[in-house]
């Protein structure tokens, strides 16, 4: 049998177990069995990451930094922040900035993207990395909960701005980081937002990560066309600050299987390092394959479904920014 055939046998015998998919075990063996490479296209790329503080986030700026991108770290700790400017200034061949901001206030993305955009700056890679599983429920300063805000309203503020801005390249990708947990929850507008009465972390935050990969078809749909492309990836089960302050048992556990940061940011830096045009857009990404959007089938969405679920949920964005901001 050849490398590549028992490779892909290897890859959907993990796919299928999901354990063994989302574990460390699944990254070691793929990454053995597919002698992965590091990507070859990050040199001088202009990469722009939220939530790079911390976990993931930070070992993909860390990662990118190393593989000479220009790296744009994001955190709303100003201590954080210039820990993280440090650390990868120590490791960059190319240049490092930091950018204060709190991803679940729509002003304060905002101002961030009309900085960004009154700076002549063009961005290759928008990485929407940012987000907790927050077990009680809250309210952001500007009344909305907090896991949508972070995890949806506010990326597609970013994004939108950022493209009608032409700050983001015109071969330029937008990566969002999902997650596995998405697969739990059917996609449904009315159920977006979660409310105190009947809030559940868990679900908010998987209800937000599947809306992720719907407003990731929507961008390819309305913007593919542009050459950019609009990626979600989840990167499995891994062993960060966010997973043992979100998830303590879960991390307690399962801690030896977890994969390190620098295993959960693999396919995001795999993504921004790909030839422009590469791959195809409003796909969901792990491990460096696109996976299927379902695993459980009462989550199942029809094609035409998604297409008008995906439009939903930009308008209730549009919506829920104007109804925060005011109109433009
Ligand atoms: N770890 C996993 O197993 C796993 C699995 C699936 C998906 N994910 C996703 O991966 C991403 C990274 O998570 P992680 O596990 O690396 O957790 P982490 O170590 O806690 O990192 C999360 C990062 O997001 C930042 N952040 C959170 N809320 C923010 C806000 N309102 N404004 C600005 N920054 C904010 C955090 O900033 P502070 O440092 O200031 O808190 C931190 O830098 C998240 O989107 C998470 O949902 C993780």
């Amino acid at each position: 049998m050849s490398r590549s055939r028992w490779s892909s046998l290897v890859d959907r015998a993990l796919e299928a177990s999901v354990v063994g998919s989302f574990t460390r075990v699944g990254s070691s063996l793929r990454a053995q069995g597919e002698a992965w490479t590091d990507p070859e296209h990050l040199s001088r790329r202009r990469v722009l990451v939220t939530g790079a503080t911390s976990g993931i986030g930070l070992a993909a700026a860390l990662r990118m930094a190393r593989l000479g991108a220009h790296v744009h770290l994001v955190g709303r700790n100003p201590q954080k922040l210039s820990d993280a400017e440090r650390q990868v200034a120590a490791v960059s061949e190319g240049d490092v900035y930091s950018h204060l901001c709190d991803l679940s206030s729509c002003h304060g993305t905002r101002t961030l993207a009309d900085q960004l955009g009154s700076s002549n700056l063009l961005i290759d890679v928008l990485v929407h990395n940012a987000g907790a599983l927050l077990s009680n429920f809250t309210l952001t300063t500007e009344g909305v909960e907090t896991t949508v805000a972070t995890h949806l309203l506010n990326p597609y503020l970013l994004t939108e701005a950022l493209l009608s801005s032409n700050t983001l390249a015109p071969a330029g990708r937008v990566i969002t980081m999902s997650s596995g947990g998405m697969y739990t929850q059917r996609a449904d507008i009315d159920k977006l937002e979660m409310t105190a009465a009947d809030y559940s972390g868990s679900v908010a935050y998987a209800r937000a990560k599947r809306a992720q990969t719907l407003l990731s078809q929507y961008w390819t749909r309305r913007y593919g066309d542009s050459g950019r492309g609009f990626h979600v990836v989840h990167p499995g089960w891994v062993d960060t600050p966010g997973v043992d302050e979100g998830l303590p048992l879960f991390s307690k556990v399962m801690g030896p299987l977890l994969r390190s940061p620098d295993q959960g940011a693999d396919t995001l830096v795999w993504l921004a390092g790909q030839a422009d045009g590469e791959p195809a857009s409003g796909q969901f990404w792990h491990d460096r394959h696109p996976r299927s959007l379902y695993r459980v089938p009462s989550t199942r969405l029809s094609p035409e479904q998604e297409v008008h679920l995906g439009n939903d949920i930009a308008t209730w964005c549009d919506e829920r920014i104007a109804a925060v901001l005011g109109p433009e």
